[in-house]
């Protein structure tokens, strides 16, 4: 078996608005400073995989326009292997909308195109070409059917399943089987397992409460606060280093990213974890999605710190 990761997701175009705060329904808000850069939570998560250091495949499905065209290229550029990227010519390239306040949180909504064709069958296909892989990263902005055939397949050949529940999405049962690690932030935590989040002892009942759905470790990103993991039972809180915060975005992506390098190299899950939560907390002092995702030396620097 190879330390290979396959992230099987979706890849955007993002266009990003700075402004005072997220507008209500009905209002316009006049905004500051536009920026336009390659996101899509799979393809936020290869692009993470590449500058941490990680052996990446991506698996996903780019309209016929220019913006698929694009971050293929990029991609190329980040040293992700895009072997496994599909094209439809009947639809554009996934878009989302992105508008970022004051604190640095972010409203989005995404327009999937390209990535809600994304079919069992293709990625199938993809994954027999890399039957020695090691990790499964796959997220929900791409069909649920697609989600779990790739879960499946993965299971299968003892691959470690990695499941991003984002955006929140409730699971079919027999999902929860078909994965190692669950990685929800609180929101998602708080749909999967029916509960309120608080503090960090709600966030232990509600991770105790996935895992009794039959998923092996539950990982509960807090943001400020870190993330909890339960292994095996056993309960942990690990902390982030504390910075300024400019945007939200992507740091999920990179904390599933990092996770899954760590884990590819042999790191223990607390240890994977605690890298995660550096390399989030660079990501979040930097505007956009790709162009917020930090390189390896750079966490291992803010380790030392
Ligand atoms: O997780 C952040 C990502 O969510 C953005 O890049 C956007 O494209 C949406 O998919």
């Amino acid at each position: 078996m190879s330390n290979k990761i396959i992230v099987v997701g979706s890849m955007n175009m993002d266009m990003v608005v700075k402004t005072s705060h997220i507008p209500q329904p009905g209002e316009t808000v006049l905004g500051g400073s536009f920026l336009m850069n390659p996101g899509g939570k799979g393809a936020n998560q290869a692009v993470a995989v590449a500058r941490l250091g990680g052996d990446v495949t991506f698996i996903g499905k780019i309209g016929d326009d220019i913006f698929g065209k694009q971050s293929s290229q990029l991609f190329d550029e980040e040293g992700v292997d895009t072997n496994g990227m599909l094209a439809d010519d009947n639809c554009p390239s996934g878009i989302a909308l992105i508008t970022v306040d004051e604190r640095g949180e972010n409203s989005i909504v995404v327009a999937p195109g390209a990535n809600a064709h994304l079919e069992p069958n293709d990625v199938e296909e993809v994954l027999n070409n890399y039957p020695y892989s090691k990790i499964l990263l796959v997220q929900l902005e791409i069909p649920m059917p697609t989600v779990e055939h790739a879960a499946r397949i993965a299971r299968g050949r003892g691959m470690q399943v990695i499941l991003n529940p984002a955006p929140a999405n409730s699971l079919v049962p027999a999902m929860f089987n078909l994965i190692d690690i669950i990685t929800p932030n609180v929101n998602e935590a708080e749909m999967l397992s029916g509960m309120q989040i608080v503090d960090i002892p709600s966030a232990k009942a509600a991770a105790e409460r996935i895992h009794a759905q039959g998923v092996n470790h539950v990982i509960i990103t807090l943001g400020r606060q870190g993330a909890v993991l339960l292994e095996a039972g056993v309960f942990h809180h690990i902390p982030a280093p504390q910075v300024e915060t400019v945007d939200t975005t992507a740091a999920g992506d990179v904390f599933n990213g990092a996770l899954a390098v760590a884990l590819s190299e042999g790191k223990a899950l607390k240890d994977a974890v605690s890298f995660a939560c550096r390399a989030a907390s660079i990501a979040v002092t930097r505007m956009g999605a790709q162009s917020s995702i930090p390189f390896r030396n750079e966490v291992l620097l803010n380790s030392m710190t």
